[in-house]
């Protein structure tokens, strides 16, 4: 992965800093996140906007990795933050994040969070139902929003009924998902926002999924939102996908950007503002999960490595069938017996690679997975007690922890006796 080389023994190398001292220093399971490649994504993504389609701008969809210090770096890196409701708007204020930066999403925006977000002065709010506009109505009657004059400016959200190649828990955009407004029901929203004189109709969004592989779905989405007249704002959602195994070839943040702006530029009013939103694809190949082997297991025609994390610190496999590489971080990757990587955790699917080959695995050996930076964090859990791994930011040979690992006093913290 990006940020990763051998060092001259054939360990491998994050960040600058061998794989084996991490692991030494934060044990395992842990999260180690390359911060020059984050925000080299951010300048890419930002950069290759901006020369695009100058009156924009990239914003983090920071539920691909809701930790402040992952906030902090974005929003030193110049980038909006999209949050989904109250928690990640609390941790993006909590690191500094520029509230009129914010957009706030979610399809179930108590009252309570869209009052948090008003209050707080958050830049744009991405109305998802007519709940959400009764719910600002009302809100606005009482509060005066400090940076907007009392004037709230919002997004309609809109699901232009496309169907990406993806899996279906990470498809939005289609008839049927439970977000944003078929074209009809966006018109309504539209008009009744247009005349609400505390709320500022900017514009539209879209997101039509994650992980997508290929850039049709990004063009149709901008063509649907384009049949909905003209407006000052045009948030494109996120959705580029990452390279997880050898084999995905996504398009580049440049194929990504082209494929939306070439379509912008043809039917979008040319002094638009375009906001986009990626997540996944700004942190993921900045990650790579190191776990030490427990165990060694061989019979029926299976070899399964069972290292000490699993899906307590990745649900990716679980919950997606997401595919992952992996390695003896300590050896030269060559060819090696196909294993089944699988965690500690109390069921069968809990794996991290069906089928991988690792070169003659032992127990404490150290395993890499790569492209492990999105989604990851903001998933892991407690089950079977486990306790979520430190998130360690490594850059040009240094090393600090950001999160540290929970203890297991900390899976007390919460109980009342
Ligand atoms: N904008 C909105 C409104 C979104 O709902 C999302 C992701 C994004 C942007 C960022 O999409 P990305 O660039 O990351 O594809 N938990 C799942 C992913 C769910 C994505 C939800 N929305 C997973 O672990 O794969």
């Amino acid at each position: 992965p990006p940020g990763t080389t051998l060092d001259g023994s054939g360990a491998l190398v994050l960040g600058g800093v061998p794989a084996p001292e991490l692991a030494a220093t934060y044990g395992t399971p842990a999260l180690v996140v390359d911060e020059v490649a984050i925000r080299a994504r951010a300048r890419r993504y930002a950069d290759g906007l901006a020369a695009r389609w100058p009156n924009s701008r990239a914003t983090f969809a920071s539920k691909a990795f809701p930790c402040t210090a992952v906030y902090r770096l974005l929003a030193e890196e110049g980038l909006g933050i999209d949050v989904a409701g109250g928690g990640e708007l609390t941790l993006a204020l909590a690191a500094g994040a520029d509230p009129a930066g914010l957009v706030v999403h979610g399809n179930a925006k108590t009252e309570e969070e869209l009052r948090l977000a008003v209050e707080a002065g958050a830049g744009t709010i991405v109305v998802d139902n007519f709940d959400d506009i009764d719910k600002l109505e009302k809100i606005l009657r009482d509060t005066a929003n400090a940076t907007t004059g009392g004037e709230q400016p919002v997004l309609v959200r809109v699901t232009p009924d496309i169907r990406p190649d993806t899996h279906e828990a990470i498809s939005t955009g289609q008839n049927g998902s439970k977000f944003g407004l078929l074209l009809p029901q966006a018109r309504e929203a539209i008009a009744r926002l247009r005349g609400s004189d505390r709320l500022r109709l900017d514009g539209v969004h879209v997101h039509v999924g994650s992980q997508i592989l290929d850039t049709a779905p990004f063009a149709q989405a901008v063509e649907a939102v384009a049949e909905l007249g003209e407006f000052a704002v045009y948030d494109l959602g996120g959705g580029l996908g990452s390279r997880y195994t050898y084999a995905d070839r996504p398009p580049t943040v440049e194929e990504y950007l082209d494929a939306m702006i070439d379509v912008a530029r043809r039917l979008l009013p040319a002094d638009a503002r375009i906001l986009i939103e990626p997540g996944r694809s700004m942190v993921a190949e900045a990650g790579v999960s190191l776990y030490r082997v427990v165990s060694v297991k061989r019979g029926g025609g299976h070899t399964f490595v069972a290292v000490d994390g699993g899906m307590g610190d990745n649900l990716e496999v679980s919950l997606y069938q997401q595919r992952f590489e992996a390695a003896v971080a300590t050896r030269p990757t060559g060819e090696g017996e196909l294993c089944r990587l699988v965690g500690r955790h109390c069921e069968s699917g809990d794996t991290l690679s069906a089928g991988v080959p690792l070169q003659d695995p032992q127990v404490g050996d150290l395993i890499a997975v790569p492209v492990t930076g999105a989604y990851t964090y903001a998933l892991s859990n407690n089950y079977n007690g486990a306790r979520r791994p430190p998130v360690v930011f490594v850059k040009d040979g240094a090393h600090r922890a950001v999160v540290r690992r929970e203890t297991y006093a900390d899976l007390m913290r919460r109980d009342l006796p």
